[in-house]
């Protein structure tokens, strides 16, 4: 892999109204663009659509709705078999991954990027399930951002969001 070519833990921050990214390493970043409209409408709660054409499988990016960080995840097909194959009657708070995403679109996570246990920004591609980590008190959740260890109470928020083409979802 080249220095220019993302790695599957690139963590876009994408600023409400603007094209932004912040890495960890200063790299060629795809352009992810947002059909928006101005930061004071958006912030009044207006949909916003996210171009996903760019953003390559294994990356997490996060983009902001009603002020909330959400992350947009395109997930590997290990991922996606991770998130698949565990029994949710195990999960404390049980749901299927079918019912967390998009039907046709299981590479595509788009969650509220907010812990349910006391409001931190967990971190992406962290924690023994190599989904979600919350460094405030060690929640952990995997592939599907579903809750599996620590004391969040519950899994991360899917926020209501549709596709508007292949590669092109409208949050809101
Ligand atoms: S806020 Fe995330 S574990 Fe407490």
């Amino acid at each position: 892999m080249s220095a220019a070519e993302p790695t599957r833990r690139d963590f876009l921050y994408i600023a409400t109204g603007t094209v932004g990214a912040v890495g960890a390493a200063a790299v060629a970043w795809p352009m992810i663009s947002q059909m928006n409209p101005d930061a004071s409408t958006i912030a009044a709660g207006a949909p916003i659509e996210v171009d996903l054409g760019p953003v390559a499988e294994g990356q997490v990016i996060k983009v902001f709705w009603r002020s909330k960080p959400i992350f947009i995840g395109h997930r590997s097909k290990k991922e996606i078999e991770e998130a698949q194959k565990i029994d949710p009657k195990t999960l404390p708070d049980p749901q299927p991954d079918s019912a967390r995403v998009k039907p046709g679109h299981d590479q595509w996570l788009v969650l509220i990027g907010i812990c349910t246990h006391l409001g931190c920004i967990p971190l992406a591609h962290q924690g023994e399930y190599d989904g979600f980590f919350c460094p405030c008190h060690g929640s952990q959740y995997d592939t599907s951002g579903r809750i599996r260890r620590g004391p969040a109470p519950a899994n991360l928020a899917v926020p209501p969001y549709e596709f508007v083409s292949d590669t092109k979802i409208r949050i809101g």
